[in-house]
């Protein structure tokens, strides 16, 4: 094991409920349990992570044919990151389903866990994403896929987020080509350390393989899992010439399969490590396929980005040498290698301030904007979909509602009003408007308009905190078209930091984790609108200071919006 499983990590569920008449199963839920044998294992006795995917691609395929009724391919699987290294003898369970159909492709959910049948304990390894298209045939194209219906209010919030993850995903790779072209960070190629560094040149692999049957589905294609099985395994090659023994893989980056492969095609896996951090180093690894018949030509399938660390006797992590890149794209890759470091550990500080972590405002980087925008909407889609909101009051068909989780009492008000749903969008995504049905908007001012969807703004408004009167709050406002029938109009708000709007002395600065509204259209002139707002101990002051006084207060913001909304209609531009 990598590290000991602590008591929380534990898997709560039951991994297998026997299924009767009156409980529900999602028709595509397809579960796969493998014991782990020497043959899946490296000479350490651990499974390969190799073989782990390779068996995590045929869980997920099996569950999107279901839905899709044809044969589908993979298409990407985002970013992983593995908690846990499995061993000989323990059970390795999957579990995948699919929590969404878009047009041709689809979003397959895995979870991942593992069992040590002599304890009976289980625990996480990870969870992952996984898209496939649905292709009609050999040799035909694409298939137009029927909707998927969820099932139950966790099926419907995963349905939801879904379309949030395929944004990013689909903006992935034109993010990152961006990112690392923008970085600042400089080659330390005069440091002492530099100097004595390993040559990269000294972990290049290359090999090749042959696509036979049965790495291929009955259609000839190649699976997914068996390209991302090798790949791994020659950049773990590529990784233990680094660092002169056998790393462990920490996480994966978003794998694309931009092209297919067949049977008989030769697969070109080549390896190289791009940069070495103080811990971990990262190996990036590129595959390539010569067609038959046509071997002089060869089409990009893949690449991916591993990042390994390396553990002491004592389970520690070791402390790495430095790498010297090879001139050319040796050093480009050793910076673009730093910016994906830098963006990984920022996405791993927007999911720990989710957690409730103080500070709650994440700092604005351009680096991390579209994860950013990403958590912003899903953390609204997540507090929208929760079961358990308690019906408090209701005033002039304001319908308040809340729900007490941990530390966090979060309040919702619906109302319907007569205004068709485009032009309400419009004008509550007007931040600048706020003011004129918003009491605590007392002074509005545009920080950064990010991109068409997106705006960080200061806002300053009245406290009941001690010590001043006024207080404010940084906000990052992103807003959401529906990507389908069915999905509301999403307008969600979350506190940033940044240099450009610093706290000052007279203004308390406060927080606010998650706010904001959806929409859905009822009829062709009426929406149904609900504002959240997750009243953390930090904003509780922003409306009065008890429960009843939160709710008056919130119903009549949500009257003076009503107003607002009736008022202002014919105004609203509506070219979305
Ligand atoms: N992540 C997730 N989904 C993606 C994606 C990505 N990086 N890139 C494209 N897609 C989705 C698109 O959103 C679209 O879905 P939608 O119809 O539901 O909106 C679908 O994939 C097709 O995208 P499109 O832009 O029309 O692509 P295309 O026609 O050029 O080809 C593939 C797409 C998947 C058919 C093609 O890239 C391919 O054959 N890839 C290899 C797949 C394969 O064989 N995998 C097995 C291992 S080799
Ligand atoms: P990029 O060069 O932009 O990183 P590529 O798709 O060409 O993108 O390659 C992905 C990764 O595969 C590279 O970062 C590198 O680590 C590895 N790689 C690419 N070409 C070679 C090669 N000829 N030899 C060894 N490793 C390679």
């Amino acid at each position: 094991m990598m590290a000991e499983t602590k008591e929380s990590e534990l898997v709560e569920e039951p991994l297998f409920i026997w299924k009767t008449e009156d409980v529900y199963t999602n028709p595509t839920e397809v579960k796969m349990s493998q014991l782990i044998l020497p043959c899946h294992a490296n000479h350490r006795g651990e499974l390969s992570t190799g073989q782990l995917l390779k068996w995590m691609d045929t869980t997920a395929c099996l569950s999107a044919e279901r839905h899709a009724n044809c044969p589908c391919v993979t298409v990407s699987v985002d970013d992983i990151d593995f908690e846990h290294t499995l061993s000989i003898g323990q059970v390795v369970n999957f579990k995948a389903k699919v929590n969404r159909a878009f047009n041709t492709s689809l979003e397959v959910g895995i979870a991942i866990t593992c069992e040590d049948p002599s304890s009976g304990m289980q625990w996480k390894v990870c969870n992952a994403f996984a898209t496939f298209v649905a292709k009609g045939g050999k040799g035909l194209g694409k298939v137009q896929l029927k909707p998927m219906a969820p099932g139950t209010s966790e099926e419907q919030m995963e349905y939801s987020i879904a379309a949030e993850r395929r944004r990013m995903r689909l903006r992935h790779l034109e993010t990152i080509k961006d990112l690392v072209s923008s970085s600042t960070i400089q080659n330390e190629t005069n440091s002492e350390e530099y100097q004595s560094a390993v040559p990269a040149g000294k972990t290049r692999v290359e090999s090749i393989e042959l696509v036979l049957p049965p790495h291929a589905n009955h259609q000839g294609n190649t699976f997914g899992g068996q390209i991302m099985a090798w790949m791994e395994s020659v950049a773990a090659i590529s990784a233990s010439r680094f660092c002169k023994g056998h790393p462990v893989l920490k996480t994966i980056d978003m794998f694309h399969f931009r092209g297919p492969s067949n049977v008989g095609d030769r697969i070109s896996l080549k390896a190289i490590v791009n940069n070495a951090f103080k811990t971990s180093f990262e190996v990036g690894v590129c595959a390539e396929a010569y067609h038959q018949e046509v071997w002089d030509r060869k089409t990009h399938i893949n690449s991916a980005f591993l990042t390994f660390v390396m553990l002491g006797k004592d389970g520690e992590l070791s402390t790495l040498p430095c790498i010297k890149p090879e001139p050319g794209d040796g050093e480009r890759r050793y910076r673009e290698a730093s910016a994906r470091k830098k963006i990984r550990l920022d996405r791993k500080y927007i999911i720990s301030c989710k957690q409730t972590e103080v500070p709650l405002s994440v700092p604005w980087d351009p680096s991390n904007q579209v994860y950013l925008s990403y958590n912003n909407i899903s953390a609204l889609k997540m507090l929208a979909a929760k079961q358990n909101w308690v019906l408090n009051c209701t005033q002039n068909k304001a319908k308040l509602f809340t729900l007490e989780e941990g530390q966090f009492l979060s309040f919702k008000v619906e109302m319907s009003v007569s205004v068709n749903v485009k032009q309400v969008f419009t004008l509550l995504s007007d931040m600048s408007r706020r003011h004129e049905w918003d009491s605590h908007y007392q002074k509005f001012e545009l920080i950064q308009k990010v991109d068409e969807d997106d705006v960080i703004y200061h806002v300053i408004g009245p406290t009941h905190s001690k010590g001043s009167n006024f207080q404010d709050f940084v906000l990052l406002a992103s807003r959401r078209v529906p990507c389908a029938d069915g999905d509301p109009y999403l307008i969600a708000l979350r506190s940033v930091s940044l240099p450009a709007a610093p706290p000052t002395e007279d203004l308390v600065r406060s927080e606010v984790l998650c706010a904001g509204f959806t929409l859905w259209e009822e009829e062709d002139t009426q929406t149904r609108i609900t504002y959240y707002i997750q009243a953390t101990p930090g904003i509780l002051p922003y409306i009065t200071c008890n429960i009843t006084g939160l709710s008056a207060d919130l119903c009549k913001i949500i009257e003076a919006c009503h107003k607002f909304l009736e008022q202002n209609k014919d105004m609203a531009n509506v070219a979305l």
